[in-house]
């Protein structure tokens, strides 16, 4: 059975999500709740979600909002019932048999709790729901997080577990980690217990939130909330609920009870309303006394808040565990302890829990967005120094001791393919779902073609033969390196492969080239290097565009400014469904110079709206580059043609690479490459309205002084320079006037400040 319709009954935080997610993907759903007026209200709030819980707005109309009392008989049509409602046993059951009196044979039918065991649920149910129920454990946000937990137990039919799982990984686009019947599952299990342990350290050695947080972040591999800042983000409250199910449910002897009680603080806290960011505050709390927003931290030993100041620990800036326990500190301490508990801890979990300890790593990477799992920076360690770095009463799993005693490696390679070690003493080959291929096991079990600090490229065979190119900077920030990968990439790919893939796991593609760099050389005034960036840059990205294999980029995260400049030159796009794509160089002062005023140019001159008209090309393109607009799903993204027709969405993030090479094989025997394009740009006779629409915006205070120069410039460039248009103008001369006016802009004080401004707070400038 295909599942067609979906019912969600409940339309709080995840009933909303789930049905946002499930309108994404292009099917109708119903949303009930105690009163239509309820759903109706979760349909407003699904609508004005930041970020956008919807891909497009049309997509609303593919929920329709109900109430349990008058729409039950939805069920009847529904291929899969979901049910999110408030966490209480007795409400979900009453739930559960009105559902089964109505289902139509067939019909799977899960629930979204998070902490009531799967053998609870389904107490009183009919053997036949049994068969077809279970748990669907979605994290929120629904549209954002990877992580699907479908917990099973033995009465379940498989095959009807099967239709589900392939609905979350392919339609849904999620990576489904099936589970067995146990408290917190996998996720929530090892991530809540890792952050028990991150906060109650912290206290233990007396360091400030934002010291922990710095540390139990970026470094380790973390997102940057940290510990504190993750606990004000999921609500102080929420937090302590889920702590005391824990508790409750877990046996006696468990470790989780040893950082899992409440603690005064956080008693304290939730009493004077300070629940985290939807409260007063928590860890931090934004004061706007002053009539300033204020970030301010909390000094948990008295009580008070002072202004949050970014602390420099000289930690590395990209996760580097080793470096971070190499150091000799109470830093080195408190990663080392967070780390080495967590690791036993999630060891002890093999194999009662699960049998798979990758699965644990995908449901942290999924569900925590850590960039590795706890096995892999196990293995990262290594097995050896690990124990070696353990104390004496540090009590060593059995699971680990069965890997020591059998001298053997958590991965290895065999003939290509990626095992890991089972506790049944043997090596079991990485189970991904059909098709999926996964750049993390291709790294496990062979050597880069090559490889520099910034970016590596991998060989993949599959379909067909390819290459890929993998960015891995800090936010994968373009570089020198970088580019001089992807013109490696062109020179190996040349004749020896099918293609060429730009893809990586981060959680960003890119967000556009290093500023550190551009800042760094303006200041010193070296702006032939610049140029010379820029240009090598252009020519290595020209190179991809116009070879004559194709070249598929896969953009995940945030793929802006440099990072959709490479985006745009290559010849296909499978896109993730949360990619956020755009040019957005106008907030710091500059404008596109790796051929991003010339792609949007290019693209939009072959658009029905612009018409063969220059002037209507030049205009177009000036409001788009010059608003810094961004789309931020692929569909947007086609209409304001930051993707082209060819180009497609992807749903989950894990089938990019198979899409990709999917691309490369229908298109390796006969492609076409592009040719080079040519253009007519109006001149000098349009400024004059783009000037008034910059003149209109500064009355407006959109922009100011320093906006109306930069408007200009981009102004100038996307109008041809000195040209008419009669006059034809090649790729090259684009480039060249992208670079002139990069550097004229960058020579400028106000453009500078705006860099700085940006490097330092992470937002634009106004000037
Ligand atoms: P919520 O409080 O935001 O929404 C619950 C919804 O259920 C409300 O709209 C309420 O009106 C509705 N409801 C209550 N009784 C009902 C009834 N008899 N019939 C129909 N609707 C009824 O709760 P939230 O956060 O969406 O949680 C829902 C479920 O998802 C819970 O089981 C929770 O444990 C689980 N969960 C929550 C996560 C989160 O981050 N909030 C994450 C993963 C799971």
């Amino acid at each position: 059975m295909k599942i067609l319709r979906v019912v969600v009954i409940g339309s709080g935080t995840m009933g909303s999500g789930i049905a946002a997610q499930v309108a994404n993907a292009g099917l109708h759903v119903d949303l009930l709740d105690i009163t239509k007026d309820i759903s109706t209200k979760a349909c407003e709030r699904i609508k004005n979600s930041r970020p956008p819980l919807l891909m497009e707005e049309n997509n609303l109309n593919k929920i329709v909002p109900g109430s349990i009392e008058d729409d039950m008989e939805k069920l009847k049509d529904a291929d899969w019932v979901v049910e999110a409602v408030v966490e209480r046993i007795d409400i979900k059951k009453t739930i559960y048999s009105k559902i089964d009196s109505l289902r139509k044979p067939g019909a799977l039918v899960s629930s979204n709790t998070s902490s009531i065991p799967l053998k609870i649920l389904t107490q009183d149910m009919s053997d036949e729901m049994k068969k077809v129920f279970c748990i669907t454990h979605f994290f929120n946000p629904v549209r954002y997080m990877r992580l699907l937990e479908l917990v099973i137990g033995p009465q379940n039919d498989k095959e009807k577990i099967k239709e589900l799982v392939n609905f979350g990984d392919k339609i849904l686009g999620k990576t489904v980690v099936v589970c067995k019947d146990s408290p917190g599952f996998l996720g929530n299990r090892v991530g809540v217990y890792a952050m028990q342990v991150a906060m109650t350290e912290a206290f233990n050695l007396g360091l400030s939130v934002e010291e922990a947080d710095a540390v139990f972040g970026r470094p380790l591999g973390i997102p940057k909330t940290g510990v504190f800042g993750l606990y004000d983000l999921i609500g102080i409250d929420l937090m302590a609920d889920v702590l005391k199910s824990f508790i409750k449910e877990l046996p006696s002897g468990d470790p989780f009870h040893e950082v899992g009680r409440e603690l005064p603080i956080i008693k304290k806290l939730i009493k004077d309303g300070y629940t985290g960011r939807k409260g007063k505050g928590g860890f931090f709390r934004i004061n706007k006394s002053s009539g300033k927003k204020i970030l301010e931290s909390l000094n948990y030993k008295d009580y008070t808040y002072k202004e949050s100041k970014k602390i420099a620990l000289e930690l590395p800036d990209l996760m580097d565990v080793k470096k971070v326990l190499e150091r000799n500190d109470v830093y080195s301490q408190y990663a080392w302890s967070i780390i080495k508990k967590t690791i036993l801890y999630a060891s002890n979990l093999v194999p009662d829990v699960t049998d798979n300890f990758n699965d644990i790593d995908d449901a942290m990477k999924c569900g925590f967005n850590w960039s590795k799992g706890p096995f892999e920076i196990l293995n990262e360690i290594g097995i050896e120094t690990f124990i070696y770095k353990l104390n004496k009463d540090d009590k060593i799993p059995s699971f680990i001791k069965q890997i020591i005693k059998q001298k053997k490696s958590l991965f290895k390679a065999n003939q290509g393919s990626l095992q890991y070690f089972h506790p049944k003493d043997l090596y079991v080959s990485m189970q991904r779902s059909k098709g999926v291929i996964s750049l993390s096991d291709i790294k496990k079990t062979t050597l880069p073609l090559y490889t520099n600090e910034s970016a590596s490229i991998w060989e993949i065979q599959a379909k067909s033969r390819f290459i890929c190119v993998e960015f891995h900077t800090k936010a994968n920030a373009l570089d020198g390196l970088t580019n001089d990968c992807l013109l490696k990439a062109y020179d190996l790919c040349n004749d020896k492969y099918d293609g060429i893939v730009i893809a990586n796991e981060g959680m960003q593609f890119s967000a556009g080239v290093n500023l550190n760099y551009f800042y760094e050389k303006a200041v010193n005034k070296k702006f032939n290097d610049i140029d010379i960036f820029l240009n090598n840059f252009q020519q290595s990205l020209y190179q991809l565009q116009h070879a004559k294999f194709p070249v598929v980029s896969c953009p995940s995260g945030l793929a802006i400014g440099g990072g959709y400049e490479v985006v745009s030159q290559t010849s296909f796009v499978a896109a993730h469904s949360n990619s956020v794509l755009g040019l957005v160089e106008s907030l710091v002062g500059l404008i596109p110079a790796g051929g991003g005023c010339k792609e949007m140019l290019r693209r939009w001159s072959v658009h029905p709206d612009t018409n063969n008209d220059p002037e209507l090309l030049s205009l177009k393109v000036f409001n788009l580059i010059g608003y810094a607009t961004t789309s931020d799903s692929p569909i947007k993204a086609k209409s304001q043609k930051f993707l082209g027709n060819k180009d497609i969405m992807v749903m989950s993030r894990d089938r990019l690479i198979e899409e990709a090479d999917n691309i490369i094989f229908t298109n390796k025997d006969n492609y076409n490459q592009l040719k080079s394009a040519s253009f007519s740009l109006p001149g000098p006779t349009v400024m004059t309205a783009m000037l008034d629409i910059l003149n209109e915006l500064k009355e407006k205070k959109v922009i100011g002084k320093h906006g109306i120069e930069v408007g200009k410039k981009l102004g100038y460039m996307l109008s041809g320079g000195e040209t008419n248009s009669s006059t034809k103008l090649t790729e090259k001369n684009l480039y060249d006037l992208e670079r002139e006016i990069f550097i004229d802009l960058i020579k400028q004080k106000p453009t500078q400040e705006r860099i700085r401004y940006t490097l330092d707070t992470g937002k634009p400038l106004f000037n």
